[in-house]
């Protein structure tokens, strides 16, 4: 049996849908993104939603839109995909670390105001893996010093932090649409947001620093005329093909969250005894989306001098399994722990011992909404069977 990490869920309306830009001849941003933007606008409750290429170029835009540029400061978890400290360095602020907590995989909002100095202009909490950060100490926080908020929400589609759709909670919420997530477009991103101001500066930047796209221009009566640019802008458009997937992806949103949870909901009950691994944790206020079902191992106390020794027992077991067919990945990385920004900041691995203790130990297995029971219970037996060999 092959396991795969993740399978996408692409249906017939899927297969339809993206021929029709290719039949019409737009395929540049049109009608299907802007249809798709609606969509998520209601999903996310937010009032304005902006489709882009990627959430990485989401998160760009969302920081240029808040203003950031060098001299600023924008604190980020030291746990979570690179780009998210990327994109402050696109703006030539400094993206200054913080530790986060084991057992939620997200940003530890006890250390974070150790970490604000008056440069500090911005935050950007991460909801890891589909489960929120903590919201209401962190926009505390940000009520204190003045500080914007940026939701890293490319794992959040479908979550929830006490009720409230992640990415309509801060000032701009960024969601992505590659295929690891739950909805996918190939590449894609969408940036939320309840402010006009932002909006309207999202979608001048995303145009090149345009004031109209080709496709808004089509009702005017000059259109030979170009747009004007009063911006420094970039091209992060989607394309009308991936905005057509968009749509039909967001048609089987209860289907693929509903299986999703289900399928995370049984791993929960069939691991629940193992004393070496620890499973996805669901505190009160946020539900989990499981974007990724990421496990912690842990088969004794974990202790810096131990650190080393586990992982690699960690890529032994998940040698074992892909051996034997079940494709496992690691949670994500400490940026902290690469080299562009331990050379640039003098970073050391165990400056956030819980990043790189995340970094060294987590599991992800595989899920999907059209995984079987007896593939979940394969999965099961290779974890129990191969972890006892090793
Ligand atoms: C937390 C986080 N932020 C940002 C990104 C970047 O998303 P994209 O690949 O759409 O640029 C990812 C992608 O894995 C992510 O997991």
């Amino acid at each position: 049996m092959k396991i795969p990490i993740s399978k996408i869920f692409f249906d017939e309306a899927d297969f339809s849908i993206v021929q029709e830009p290719l039949k019409s001849g737009w395929v540049v941003q049109g009608k299907y993104v802007e249809e798709f933007e609606k969509q998520f606008a209601v999903f996310s409750d937010s009032h304005y939603a902006s489709a882009v290429s990627s959430c990485t170029t989401a998160l760009h835009l969302a920081l240029l839109a808040l203003g950031i540029q060098e001299g600023d400061e924008v604190i980020v978890p030291a746990f979570t995909w690179i780009s998210t400290a990327n994109a402050i360095e696109y703006c030539g602020a400094t993206p200054i670390f913080c530790d986060i907590d084991l057992q939620t995989f997200n940003i530890d909002v006890a250390q974070i105001e150790s970490k604000v100095t008056p440069k500090t202009k911005a935050i950007i909490p991460v909801h890891l893996f589909g489960l929120a950060a903590q919201m209401d100490e962190i926009k505390a926080l940000a009520q204190k010093y003045q500080l914007r908020i940026v939701e890293d929400a490319a794992c959040g589609f479908g979550t929830k932090y006490k009720n409230q759709p992640v990415g309509s909670i801060g000032d701009i919420g960024c969601f992505s649409f590659h295929p690891r997530k739950a909805i996918t477009t190939g590449e894609g991103g969408m940036l939320t947001t309840k402010h006009e101001e932002y909006h309207k500066i999202i979608r001048i930047l995303r145009n090149h620093g345009g004031g109209m796209s080709d496709f808004e221009k089509l009702d005017q009566k000059y259109t030979f005329l170009l747009a004007e640019y009063k911006h420094l802008g970039y091209n992060y458009r989607m394309t009308d093909i991936q905005g057509a997937l968009g749509v039909t992806q967001m048609q089987k949103t209860d289907f693929i969250l509903t299986k999703r949870k289900e399928k995370a909901d049984y791993y929960n009950e069939k691991l629940k005894d193992l004393n070496w691994l620890k499973l996805p944790y669901t505190p009160a206020y946020s539900n989990h989306a499981y974007q990724a079902y990421v496990c912690l191992f842990e088969p004794e106390k974990l202790q810096q001098a131990n650190i080393e020794e586990l992982h690699k027992k960690r890529n032994d077991l998940m040698f074992a399994l892909e051996e034997n067919g079940v494709i496992t990945r690691q949670g994500t990385h400490a940026v902290t722990s690469q080299q562009y920004y331990q050379q640039k900041y003098a970073i050391k691995n165990l400056d956030f011992p819980q990043a790189y203790i995340a970094d060294r130990l987590t599991i992800a297995l595989p899920l999907y909404p059209t995984m079987t029971q007896t593939e979940q219970d394969y999965v099961i037996d290779m974890l129990t069977t191969q972890y006892a060999k090793l």
